[in-house]
């Protein structure tokens, strides 16, 4: 086998100018609007996702990040073969997704943190045999992934509980145990610490990083906790509009996007007199920070000259230069396309 075919043999997902267009019947308000649009309905179609290209390699987590309404989950949708796309092609482990053949649906997985997948009136454990059966999982490889997913999950004591009597962040992790326990190697995951509190994200997000060692599946995953997306994806797609404005590594973000830097200033303790800080406000803005501390917002060419001026009109202790963080940048990005498009 050459290098170019061994490299292409990993490639788990590959996506080719894929498109979903949805169309919805508009209605006029009120009841003669009903009543109308009974028999003049018009149709609206809606572009949820434009032509977008893209490959997942083996053991990569891609980071699939946009504001509601992006397209996310319409993409996830078509690549795990719920919906049928508009146009274009994918191949997910060399299978369509949404001819849904039976060799694809064993070794995949999609987990929706808006969405229950398990049985609400039974037990985890006996919703988890029924997918034993589904997928026909040797009884053998069933009872070590079992008690391992639920050992590291940490919701072995739970199993027995109706899964409607869980709390949110226990059933998500028995959704986790349920659409893992037969070891796909692509998983989807849309939102799946929605809603959990930070301990349960954490024990997630580890979990994934775990699974993701153990196992080398491709998987993408999309989350609006942009914790969730640096601690596990050094890969992110930006998408808007059904459209990727960015693919591309995690911190080529800020290189490329971060316009701004913030300098923060320690001062030294028992300043005494109240300082006055606007003369620095003409190097940018002023952010709120600790007691004893300076927090300044400015623009990258402008870093030197404002942290020259912090040191020689301040006490100064200790002066640090950061990137803004990923979130806000990403959030700005968004902001300025809204701008330019109105
Ligand atoms: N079944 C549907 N019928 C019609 N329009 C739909 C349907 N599902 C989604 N849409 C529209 O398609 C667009 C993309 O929706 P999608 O659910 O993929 O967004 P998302 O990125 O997952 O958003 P969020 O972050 O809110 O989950 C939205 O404008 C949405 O209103
Ligand atoms: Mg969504």
């Amino acid at each position: 086998m050459t290098i170019a075919a061994l490299s292409r043999a990993s490639t788990m997902i590959r996506v080719r100018d894929l498109q979903k267009t949805y169309y919805v019947h508009e209605k006029a308000p009120g009841l003669w609007g009903s009543i109308r649009s009974l028999v003049a309905r018009k149709r609206i179609a809606k572009q949820a996702v434009q032509g977008v290209n893209l490959d997942v390699e083996e053991g990569e987590i891609l980071g699939l990040v946009g504001p509601n309404g992006a397209g996310k989950t319409t993409l996830v949708k078509m690549l795990a073969g719920i919906i049928h796309p508009s146009g274009g092609d994918a191949q997910v482990l060399g299978h369509t997704p949404w001819e849904r053949h039976n060799d694809f649906r064993r070794q995949i997985a999609l987990i929706m943190g808006q969405k229950a997948q398990l049985w609400w009136d039974l037990p985890a454990a006996d919703g988890f045999l029924l997918l034993k059966e589904i997928y026909r999982v040797p009884d053998e490889r069933y009872a070590k992934n079992l008690a391992y997913l639920a050992e590291v999950l940490d919701v072995t004591k739970h199993l027995n509980v109706q899964v409607r009597r869980l709390s949110l962040g226990e059933r998500m992790k028995m959704e986790l145990i349920a659409a893992l326990l037969h070891e796909p190697r692509v998983v989807f995951l849309d939102e799946p610490t929605i809603g959990l509190d930070l301990t349960a994200q954490r024990a997630i997000r580890d979990f994934l990083l775990a699974y993701r060692e153990e196992h080398r599946p491709a998987m993408i995953l999309t989350s609006h906790y942009m914790e969730d997306i640096e601690r596990l994806c050094k890969r992110i797609v930006i998408i808007d509009g059904g459209e990727f404005i960015y693919d591309g590594p995690l911190e080529r973000v800020a290189k490329t996007y971060a316009t701004q830097k913030v300098i923060t200033a320690h001062l030294r303790a028992n300043v005494g007199t109240p300082i006055d800080l606007t003369a620095f406000e003409r190097f940018g803005e002023l952010l709120p920070a600790e007691e004893n501390e300076v927090k300044l917002r400015v623009a990258r060419d402008a870093v030197a000259e404002a942290a020259a001026a912090l040191l020689a009109g301040l006490p100064v202790a200790d002066l640090s230069i950061d990137e803004e963080d990923i979130g806000t940048i990403i959030e700005r990005i968004f902001r300025e396309r809204r701008v330019e498009s109105s």
